[in-house]
């Protein structure tokens, strides 16, 4: 007999299941379409920074989240040196419960997610910000997140051509491979600067606990979309301080954004929250030649959403475990009794 009411839980088999079964594409456009909606509803969250904990290797956050409904946290990390230990640099796990009971109904692994998820909301951010016609994406950091950003971004904008550049070899012969069985053009650089050369969008995805110069402002033309991800904590920046005076800022959520994005080296107001956008409070992109910039650190509302999702998905197709993980008593005071 279980003493235990059950709660779902996804494993990285569960989630590699659910996305084989509905296809990576389909995956990220409703992914895109839920994170609109959520973003749409932004008044209906309560919303904080997120608790970071820093170490001289990395950092350990805690992102949650109470919107009217659901409840959600996710536990993640980011360690840049990880890799040179054959450990990912970022990993993470997740909960989802109900406002109404408290209860938790999900338990999930979310390395995966945040992949999924950061990519879906930098490509959704980018339907408001790159030019319309948009054909080319560099990509600097070919690591972990790479492959999903390709796909996200030739999703949601068409972009088909994609530049690309890592300083460790193997990392960018990973990439090519892992995306050979896609429609795309990829073109290896040999640098961050030629693979910024005459493209419309480029994402920065390195990781290195430092501020960083990835992108210099000379090579920064009228008209490109920047998808600044890598840029996440304190003293961890990719750009050109520069970039951010000529560019149209936009960021999750301002109070997070200020002490771990881009915006940490920039003392200015900056344009939108992207709900802004999705709302269509704000325009996005104005001119053909605006300079726009998505400065991603990564916010629990993603995490919230993409929960959801594949909660909901988990729950039609059948898939997932459930384990007995809440105490299951006819006398709700009588826990003690539970033991004997
Ligand atoms: N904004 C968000 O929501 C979000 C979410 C996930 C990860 N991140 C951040 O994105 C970054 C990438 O994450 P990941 O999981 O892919 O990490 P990863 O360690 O798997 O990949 C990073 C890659 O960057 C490369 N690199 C480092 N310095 C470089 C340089 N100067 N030029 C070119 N390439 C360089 C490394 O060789 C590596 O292949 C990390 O900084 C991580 O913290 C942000």
């Amino acid at each position: 007999m279980w003493l235990g009411l059950m709660v779902r839980v996804l494993t990285i088999d569960h989630i590699r299941e659910i996305i084989q079964r509905i296809g990576i594409e389909a995956c990220f456009s409703q992914l895109i379409d839920v994170l609109r909606d959520d973003f749409s509803r932004w008044q209906d969250f309560e919303k904080m920074p997120r608790i970071a904990h820093h170490f001289k290797r990395g950092v350990i956050e805690l992102m949650p989240i109470c919107g009217k409904d659901y409840y959600a946290y996710k536990y993640v990390n980011g360690h840049p040196y990880n890799p040179k230990q054959n450990k990912l640099t970022v990993v993470a796990t997740g909960m989802l419960s109900e406002v109404e009971s408290g209860y938790p109904i999900l338990i999930s692994e979310m390395t995966i997610l945040t992949a999924l998820r950061t990519a879906a909301t930098g490509a959704l951010a980018a339907t408001y910000l790159a030019r319309k016609n948009s054909k080319t994406l560099g990509i600097i950091g070919t690591g972990s997140q790479s492959e999903f950003q390709a796909l996200a971004f030739h999703i949601a904008l068409g972009v088909n051509r994609i530049k690309y550049f890592d300083i460790d070899e193997k990392a960018m012969q990973k990439f090519a491979d892992n995306l050979s069985a896609f429609h795309l053009t990829l073109i290896p650089c040999k640098d961050a600067q030629s693979t910024v050369e005459n493209v419309d969008v480029v994402i920065t995805m390195t990781a290195d606990k430092k501020r960083s110069r990835i992108l210099e402002d000379r090579w920064i033309r009228a008209g490109m979309h920047i998808n600044g991800v890598g840029g996440d904590c304190p003293g961890k920046t990719e750009l050109d301080p520069a970039i951010l005076k000529r560019a149209k800022i936009v960021v999750e959520y301002l109070e997070q954004s200020r002490i771990e994005g881009e915006i940490q080296n920039l003392k200015d107001p900056i344009y939108a929250e992207l709900w802004q956008l999705t709302s269509q409070e704000k325009a996005g992109r104005e001119s053909d030649d605006d300079i726009t910039l998505f400065d991603a650190v990564g916010f629990a509302l993603e995490d919230y959403t993409v929960l959801k999702y594949f909660y909901s998905l988990s729950e039609k197709m059948n898939i997932g475990e459930l384990l007995p993980m809440i105490p299951s008593i006819d006398d709700p005071k009588n826990l003690f009794g539970l033991l004997s």
